[in-house]
């Protein structure tokens, strides 16, 4: 039901947040029916009860750690798992993705602040030598694997209402990477009003309220609220492949990670990197009441990261990566309105622009706000059956978060050299490589050409002429 004018404006003051009107009257008529449109959607019972749990009600303090303990997890063939198994997961992945069940999802609504790029994540260049941007990789993998199993796969984008429409431009001006235009559908998630200390509500212009993304856990209900999963329920999809937009070096399409969630009956499946040192700041997969779940670096003691067990290997080793698989109904209950199961808000302390009392923008140095998020691994405990496999990091994770330095455009561009290298070499190749198998120049495969490393071994193999190894050359295009 659409409130009148000044309904809205009661509703604010009757719960305290008035002050987002207060320069209403200075507003040209355009603006003021903005700053009113923009009021209307906003879940004021959600902030309320955002603000008492995380702003001015009793925090409880940490997270509760009793019980934890590790997750197990299924093993690579080369770190002691059963390879038969992984075969038979192979298959089982493979029939479900031919028979036209598995859709991608890439979470593209961040705001990547820590990059500094102004445009859409996606829209980044990554590739060593083309510099093909991030979501012109995923078009690719997404094709080749569609064309290595027979069939078209969907791809879901999530985006949020700051980068949608640049992110549509991007994909209009690229001729969707050469995709179905009706394969690719844009799902835009929900934004939540930044607070003060005091739990009000920022205004980030005097007709504009401060709004941030409702988190990659956001993605459950979006993709409710949107209609999408109603669409994968019409299609046939029932297994959806999550990855974030920052990880070029993700399999989006994984056969053999499909077909251990599809064999363990799962919910919700997980990839786990073995953690590369004790502190490093990953999620970790635990276990807890017999429940799964993922307890970031920042809520777990310092000696539960660096415990270890009697062969001296870390105790909690499972570090997350935010590579998942969702069953469909499983979407359609964390996500939905009418359920127990919900994802909890987390709060940030943020740096947030904002017009003071005055009138006057305030550009804080410090954190002044408050921002709430949701972050989607908190559905783990929600699962049923939740499967967890390891991934080989260099298979599977190398994400662009920095400008410089770890996990940025220059780490990951030699994340992808040395795979394109290790690919090389399991087809026979001999290429020189230093002691971190990075080669001494720049290359590329096309990922259009082959998904994985089998797949380039047998496409390889197949390539006539092949060309020869040097810098600059794009394989398979
Ligand atoms: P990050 O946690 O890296 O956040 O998101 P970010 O907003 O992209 O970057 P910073 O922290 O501002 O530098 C991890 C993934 O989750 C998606 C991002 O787009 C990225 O793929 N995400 C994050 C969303 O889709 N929505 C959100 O609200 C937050």
């Amino acid at each position: 039901m659409e409130l009148s004018e000044a309904a809205l404006i009661e509703s604010f003051n009757a719960a305290g947040q008035g002050q987002v009107f207060q320069f209403l009257d200075e507003l040209d008529a355009a603006s003021r029916a903005a700053l009113l449109a923009q009021a209307a959607r906003i879940d004021l019972a959600e902030v309320a009860g955002l603000v008492a749990a995380h702003v001015t009600g009793a925090h409880t303090g940490g997270l509760d750690l009793e019980g934890l303990e590790p997750a197990p997890c299924i093993a690579r063939p080369e770190n002691g798992g059963d390879p038969d198994r992984w075969a038979a997961a192979w298959a089982a992945g493979s029939a479900a993705i031919q028979a036209g069940r598995v859709a991608a999802f890439t979470v593209a609504g961040g705001q990547g602040t820590r990059l500094g790029y102004d445009g859409p994540k996606g829209t980044y260049p990554v590739t060593p030598v083309r510099e093909k941007t991030l979501f012109q990789v995923f078009a690719e993998k997404i094709a080749r694997s569609g064309e290595r199993f027979g069939v078209t796969i969907p791809w879901f984008i999530l985006t949020s209402g700051i980068n949608n429409t640049a992110t549509i431009e991007a994909f209009e001006a690229a001729e969707y990477f050469g995709l179905p235009k009706d394969s690719v559908h844009f799902i835009v998630q929900g934004l939540v009003p930044a607070v003060d200390g005091a739990g009000k509500i920022l205004l980030a212009e005097k007709g504009q309220i401060a709004m941030t993304p409702d988190g990659h856990g956001g993605a459950l209900r979006a993709l409710v609220r949107s209609g999408a999963v109603a669409t994968m329920e019409a299609a046939g999809i029932d297994i959806v492949s999550y990855f974030q937009v920052d990880n070029p070096i993700v399999q989006c399409v994984d056969p053999a990670f499909i077909g251990f969630h599809v064999l363990g009956h799962s919910e919700l499946s997980s990839k786990m990197v073995p953690k590369a040192y004790a502190l490093e700041k990953v999620g970790h997969f635990c276990l807890q009441r017999g429940q799964a779940l993922v307890v970031e670096y920042s809520d777990m003691p310092e000696s539960l990261q660096e415990a270890t067990n009697a062969d001296g290997g870390l105790r909690f080793n499972a570090g997350s990566v935010a590579i998942h698989i969702f069953d469909r109904d499983f979407i359609a209950r964390a996500g939905g309105d009418c359920s127990g199961a919900k994802l909890p808000f987390h709060r940030a302390n943020k740096k947030i622009p904002f017009i003071d009392a005055q009138g006057e923008r305030i550009v804080p140095t410090e954190p002044n706000g408050i921002k709430f998020e949701m972050f989607v691994f908190d559905a783990l405990p929600l699962a049923k059956d939740p499967v967890i496999i390891e991934a080989a990091r260099g298979d599977d994770f190398s994400p662009v978060k920095n400008a410089e330095g770890v996990d940025s455009p220059q780490s990951c561009r030699e994340d992808q050299l040395r795979l394109f290298a290790r690919w090389l070499k399991a087809a026979g190749v001999a290429i020189e490589t230093d002691a971190t198998g990075l080669p001494p120049f720049r290359f590329e495969i096309s990922h259009r050409f082959a998904a994985d490393e089998a797949d380039f071994t047998g496409q390889w193999a197949q390539l006539d002429p092949k060309p020869e190894i040097k810098e600059g050359v794009v394989i398979g295009e």
